[in-house]
């Protein structure tokens, strides 16, 4: 790694390359593969007559591309003898697709996913995605930055695509916000996107302070535990509990919380792994009147549903288990294609994250119990493409929109990644748009049982990959070299997303209004007077939008998340802002 940053300086600060080396010192000692990859970085390689398809134009040109990076783009190039050309007429060039949530190599109490970063990264690649995100999640006590570090060493050991990395807040706890700050300046990196908010609203403040992403995985735990204990009680074990525990109505109402406090408290909002008509209607509705919010639908509820949590077979059925769950209304993924198509909705990703057969079966006679995750990294581009495409719903360049483009402009990639143009990554899949397959476990690159999407057929799949400029599939063939991913920094305050809040945080400054001070007689008063909050005249600096009605955010009694590890702990269950800046809002009631 060390070898590589010397070779390409990434586009950042010293401090960053330090940073670097010190998380890095164990990835040395497994060089070999690194050395391995020293070779690629000279490759080149010209396509020609493509067409070349970004998110707001097609048309016909060559491509040529070295060193990872594309260098030339025209009619009838001309370059160096020797060059290894692929002739693509007839065929479509499209950005490599982001998968925005994988969880590859998750830990789950002592168990960890089937598919870790190389089968990961390798089954991404067979599908046409050459950039991966995953998620950070870290153990109850572990700081950020150790389990920052600890995913970074697992991933560059292993992953044969760049990546990059978000990281979900567990819990909130003091020293927290240091941490932050510390991901995002020191190590110059990335940062962005948090997801699980916690029991305040400090957090959200924090993350668009400092130009992240709110990311929110909306389900509400109070609900889903009485619900979970009432239906066991009925005696209900199998894998339709999980989805009978988790109403869409209770995905729906935690959308909207979350979109409610992301308005008031002005940051940008990203609700991860949207499954059900209701939660999609909410996003829907609420960018409609304004708010910053984006949608990410998943290759599997995108691709399949829920029916299948009441299949006989109890091992296909808990094959389906993900929270939320997908929704038992067959009609929802066409539901979601058309969002999506739209605009609507703008992101996908898989949410990736497979436990096989044994594994699952921790939860054979308590559901609860279950491994949650499905698979969706090798087959998203191929199932958007068939159920949007082929059907009509939108066209190609939309197509690379919400597979590639958006994501890369959302999390502050674009145009590195997310499109075709010179300088950007040589990182595009020779699309063929009329190739028909049937997916199936015996063909997949997982290393699990069970595909969801087992027996599918589907029009439209990656013919030839390339990944850092160089060949990673062709001929159905994978020819991925593990470790060779790069971690992709990503800075702060992504223009697609905060130029917007900015302008608004400026509007948002509260100004009294001047007048002569009032000198007439003043009535005497025994009661008390209601405190009223005074109108305040921040003279906010725009680098510091913070300053709010004074509250005590511990006792706001918010929950923003699923699933928490405080879970079990009581909560009210009236919850109510009481003083939320800009106005009063009720929180619906969770009793
Ligand atoms: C979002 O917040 C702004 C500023 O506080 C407010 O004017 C607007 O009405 C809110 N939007 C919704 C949908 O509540
Ligand atoms: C499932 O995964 C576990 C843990 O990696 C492994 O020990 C077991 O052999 C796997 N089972 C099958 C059927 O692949
Ligand atoms: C099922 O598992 C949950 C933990 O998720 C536990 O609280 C509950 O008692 C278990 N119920 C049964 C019937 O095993
Ligand atoms: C696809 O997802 C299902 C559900 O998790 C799983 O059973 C199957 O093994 C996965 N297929 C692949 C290729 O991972
Ligand atoms: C809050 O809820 C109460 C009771 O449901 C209702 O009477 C009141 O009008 C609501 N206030 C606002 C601001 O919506």
């Amino acid at each position: 790694m060390r070898c590589k940053a010397i070779l390409q300086p990434p586009p950042l600060s010293l401090s960053l390359s330090l940073s670097l080396s010190l998380s890095l010192s164990l990835s040395l000692s497994l060089s070999l593969s690194l050395s391995l990859s020293l070779p690629l970085q000279s490759d080149r390689l010209l396509i020609k007559g493509g067409k070349i398809v970004n998110d707001d134009q097609s048309f016909h040109a060559d491509i040529y591309m070295e060193d990872g990076v594309i260098k030339q783009i025209g009619e009838n190039l001309i370059v160096p003898g020797g060059v290894k050309t692929i002739d693509a007429h007839g065929r479509m060039l499209i950005p490599g697709g982001i998968d925005v949530h994988t969880r590859f190599q998750m830990p789950d109490r002592g168990m960890t996913a089937a598919d870790d970063f190389y089968q990961g990264t390798r089954a991404a690649l067979a599908g046409g995605t050459t950039m991966i995100i995953d998620h950070v999640v870290p153990e109850p006590g572990v700081s950020l930055i150790a389990a920052f570090n600890q995913w970074r060493e697992w991933a560059d050991s292993k992953s044969c695509c760049d990546y990059s990395l978000h990281i979900d807040l567990t819990e909130w706890h003091m020293g927290m916000q240091e941490e932050m700050e510390a991901l995002v300046k020191d190590h110059g990196i990335r940062y962005q996107p948090l997801y699980t908010l916690s029991d305040s609203l400090d957090d959200i403040n924090v993350i668009r302070d400092l130009g992240a992403i709110a990311q929110v995985h909306a389900e509400n735990g109070d609900i889903i535990a009485e619900e979970q204990k009432r239906i066991l009680e009925l005696g209900i074990t199998g894998p339709e509990g999980h989805v009978l525990s988790r109403p869409e109505e209770v995905e729906a109402e935690a959308v909207n919380r979350a979109v409610t406090v992301a308005n008031q408290t002005n940051c940008p909002l990203y609700i991860t792994k949207v499954m059900s008509k209701s939660a999609a209607d909410v996003i829907a509705q609420a960018r409609k009147k304004g708010t910053v919010v984006y949608g990410e639908p998943i290759s599997a509820s995108l691709g399949t549903d829920g029916t299948h949590y009441w299949s006989k077979n109890w091992a296909k059925a808990a094959a389906y288990v993900t929270s939320p769950p997908l929704s038992p209304d067959p009609t929802t993924p066409d539901y979601l294609n058309s969002l999506l198509s739209c605009g609507d909705l703008q992101v996908t990703g898989s949410a990736h994250c497979t436990f096989n057969t044994s594994q699952r079966a921790v939860g054979k006679d308590n559901f609860t119990l279950i491994p949650e995750g499905t698979n969706g990294t090798e087959e998203r581009m191929s199932v958007i493409w068939d159920k949007c495409v082929v059907t009509g719903k939108m066209d190609e360049n939309q197509f690379v929109a919400v597979t590639s483009t958006n994501a890369a402009k959302i999390f502050n990639l674009y145009p590195r990644k997310g499109r075709i143009a010179v300088g950007s990554d040589a990182d595009l899949v020779l699309w063929d748009p009329d190739v028909t397959r049937i997916i199936s476990a015996k063909s997949h690159n997982l290393a699990v049982e069970y595909n969801i999407f087992e027996g599918v057929e589907v029009r439209g799949a990656a013919l030839v990959v390339i990944s850092q400029g160089k060949i990673v599939l062709e001929d159905g063939n994978l020819h991925t070299t593990e470790g060779s991913g790069r971690y992709i920094t990503r800075k702060p305050f992504p223009d697609y997303v905060y130029k917007r809040i900015k302008a608004r945080s400026r509007l948002a400054e509260l100004r009294g209004v001047p007048r002569g001070l009032y000198d007439g007689p003043v009535c005497e008063v025994t009661v008390t007077p209601k405190v009223m909050t005074p109108v305040t005249s921040n003279k906010a600096s725009p680098a510091k939008p913070t300053p709010q009605p004074i509250r005590n955010l511990h006792q706001s009694g918010f929950s923003l998340s699923g699933a928490q590890i405080d879970d079990n702990v009581p909560r009210r269950t009236t919850q109510r802002i009481v003083a939320p800046p800009g106005g009063r809002a009720n929180i619906t009631s969770l009793g």
